[in-house]
């Protein structure tokens, strides 16, 4: 039995995790405002998935997924009440991503030395926060296999145990893990996912990733 996740983002991280967990033997339930949209995504998700409110699924989950909107992860924390993230591994996906132009690749909304990470960290600090997964698009998020090779993972947290967990999680779906050290350093994590959005729009290429070369 590997245990029960609680996924707080309903988006394709959200979907994709899911998946990921639900193949990997864990219960799932996604949190959303609105569970009507998760209709389609449940027929074919199986028994062991369900939705409901951030706050079902917070309660529901002994580790969690934190991966809503980046600029609405305060508020999603808040519909998920901060008692239910307590003592848990929570595994935070967001990037603080805005956008101000249409058509133009977004800024970060937090910078160094602050993050989204950190700040997840401190509104939950009875919660063992590991930032992961930020790096990747949601396509590869459970099984990292491109054309061209596999790329590598990164993650921050403060909490040894809750990083293994994830590293644990993360080998098993086929990820090389680099941990760079503290949560603190999730502006990294962040900074790296503008550069693989800018990437993206300089050549209009949505399928690349990260990889680690070292003799
Ligand atoms: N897309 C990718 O490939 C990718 C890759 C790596 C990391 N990320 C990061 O992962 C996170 C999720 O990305 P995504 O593309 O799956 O979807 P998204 O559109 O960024 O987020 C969707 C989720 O955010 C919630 N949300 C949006 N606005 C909200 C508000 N005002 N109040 C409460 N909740 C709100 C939605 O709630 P409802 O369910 O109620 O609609 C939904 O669950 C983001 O932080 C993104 O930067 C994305």
């Amino acid at each position: 039995m590997a245990g029960k996740v609680g996924i707080l983002g309903s988006g394709v991280v959200g979907q994709s995790l899911a998946r990921g967990f639900l193949k990997s033997g864990y219960e799932v339930m996604i949190g959303t405002r609105d569970k009507g949209k998760l209709s389609d995504w449940l027929k074919k998700a199986g028994k062991k998935a369900s939705a409901g409110s951030f706050r079902e699924a917070a309660s529901f989950g002994q580790t969690l997924v934190l991966c809503c909107k980046g600029e609405a992860a305060s508020a999603v924390i808040n519909y998920a009440g901060r008692q239910n993230f307590s003592g848990k591994l929570v595994i935070d996906v967001t990037n603080p991503l805005h956008f101000e132009e249409a058509g133009s690749p977004p800024t970060l909304s937090v910078a160094f030395p602050g993050s989204l990470g950190a700040t997840v960290q401190h509104l939950l600090p009875k919660s063992k926060v590991v930032k992961a997964f930020n790096t990747v698009t949601a396509k590869y998020m459970c099984r990292p296999k491109l054309k061209e090779g596999e790329p590598d993972l990164f993650i921050a947290g403060n909490d040894l145990e809750a990083k293994k967990t994830v590293m644990g999680i993360a080998k098993k779906w086929g990820w090389k893990v680099h941990d760079i050290g503290r949560i603190e350093e999730s502006y990294l994590l962040e900074a790296l996912t503008i550069l693989w959005i800018r990437y993206g729009y300089m050549n209009n290429s949505w399928t690349h990733a990260f990889k680690m070369l070292k003799k």
